[in-house]
């Protein structure tokens, strides 16, 4: 094993992480799964490595602490305000192995680098347990908690195989009733600082390895069912067809075309189909769809655009569209001082002048759109090949994870200046 806090730690912590996998041939973690456990586990035993206590919160969430002058500390015990380093530890189905997982391993790396170092506030990593929403598909369920925003309309939620979500906590010992506990509160909190790989291509086109985060789109995710009537293939008639399946093609198809003419992101990621029967009408589809903006309004106004398309297509064909929106997150800007010590970082790492660091929005949701609910949030982003992420193909270079390293370490140091200043 490499020596703990080096890029070639980071990088063999990302890979032992794909041990724990639901599937044996790709990479698939959800919420509250025997593998969510397992990475836990792992994980724990490297904050533990750094120099950090460590605690699994009511959610699920993985949390290791150090106080202000070093001392390995329990999370949840009272103490110094803590600046959180973190990211998410579950993924997307067949997913690359970097995406959460690089922020979480880095958060550490960097809080072994400063172990010895003395701060004005204490030092805490997480990983969160649930950013995707794969399992559930609300997302953010961890930082949802974290942040006080736990709904309990979630509770009955389920999975694909009927498991609700309240019955996943007791599957994996955590007491529902006890959700709350996991809130952190703001006065606790210096704020949140998250490393992600970029997801897109923005830093690989501009050759450059890390930028910094000004803003995190917001997000909107349903699910569409269409009901038509199942029946034969043959004896039907096109005349007296209500195809549930070709009146979602006609829905697909429009909202790419609607979301093209904005600035905003729309894709229907999965669909279902019933009774699904090479001789069988459709009866019923149901569709997901994941929007993200820029602006909560842009979204949103597209939103309009589909909801109404929906159904008109609906009523040219006969078919009943039903909507159940199953979550939302506001588009987040990351706060001025966080943007600027990361930027500081980056500056500091690279030996490039500030003015001429980066600045990029996320198209990609992050649990900071949680967080800043509690507490200022910043991002800094590594370039990833061919922009390419939720897939195996994710990767980084080793290279960039070194500067990322030092351009992080320096602006945990920022922070600790402007924190020295502002007492
Ligand atoms: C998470 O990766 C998301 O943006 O959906
Ligand atoms: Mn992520
Ligand atoms: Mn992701």
């Amino acid at each position: 094993m490499s020596p703990i806090g080096t890029a070639e730690w980071v990088m063999e912590r990302c890979d032992d992480l794909t041990r724990h996998s639901s599937r044996p041939d790709a990479l698939e973690r959800v919420y509250l799964s025997p593998e969510h456990s397992a990475a836990n586990m792992a994980v724990r035993a490297w904050m533990l490595d750094a120099g950090l206590d460590t605690e699994t919160d009511a959610a699920g969430n993985l949390w290791g602490r150090r106080a202000a002058d070093g001392t390995p500390q329990r999370p949840g015990t009272a103490g110094e305000p803590a600046l959180v380093l973190g990211s998410h530890l579950d993924t997307v189905p067949d997913a690359g192995r970097y995406d959460g997982m690089l922020g979480v391993v880095l958060a550490i790396a960097v809080a072994h680098r400063l172990r010895d170092v003395p701060l004005p506030f204490a030092l805490e990593v997480v990983g969160f347990s649930d950013e995707e929403g794969t399992r559930f598909g609300k997302a953010l369920l961890g930082s949802c908690a974290a942040s006080g925003q736990w709904d309990p309309a979630w509770w009955d939620q389920a999975d694909a195989d009927g498991v609700t979500l309240r019955e996943a906590f007791l599957q994996f010992g955590l007491a529902p009733d006890r959700v709350g506990d996991a809130a952190r509160r703001p006065e606790d909190l210096v704020g949140y600082l998250e490393a992600h790989i970029e997801q897109g291509p923005v830093l690989e086109s501009a050759g450059l390895p890390l930028g910094y985060v000004t803003s995190i789109a917001g997000a909107r995710r349903f699910v569409l069912t269409i009901t038509g009537e199942a029946r034969h293939a043959g004896g039907t008639p096109f005349s007296r067809r209500r195809d549930a399946l070709v009146a979602a093609a006609h829905l697909v198809t429009r909202i790419e075309e609607l979301a093209k003419a904005t600035d905003c992101l729309a894709t229907v990621g999965d669909i279902r189909v019933e009774p699904g029967a090479v001789n069988v009408i459709p009866g019923l589809a149901e569709l997901t769809l994941d929007l993200r903006g820029r602006t909560d309004n842009g979204r949103d106004a597209l939103w309009e655009q589909i909801s109404a398309a929906g159904h008109d297509i609906a009523l040219e064909r006969g078919v009943k569209l039903e909507v159940v929106e199953t979550h939302r997150a506001p588009s987040t800007a990351c706060a001025a001082r966080m943007q600027a010590a990361v930027a500081t970082g980056i500056a500091e790492a690279t030996g490039a002048s500030l003015g001429s660091v980066l600045g990029l929005w996320s198209p990609a949701g992050h649990d900071g759109m949680a967080m800043d609910a509690v507490t200022d949030v910043g991002m800094l982003f590594l370039r990833c090949r061919d922009g390419i992420s939720h897939h195996p193909d994710e990767h980084v270079e080793a290279e960039d994870v070194a500067i990322a390293l030092d351009a992080f370490t320096e602006a945990v140091l920022a922070l600790a200046r402007d924190h020295e200043e502002a007492r």
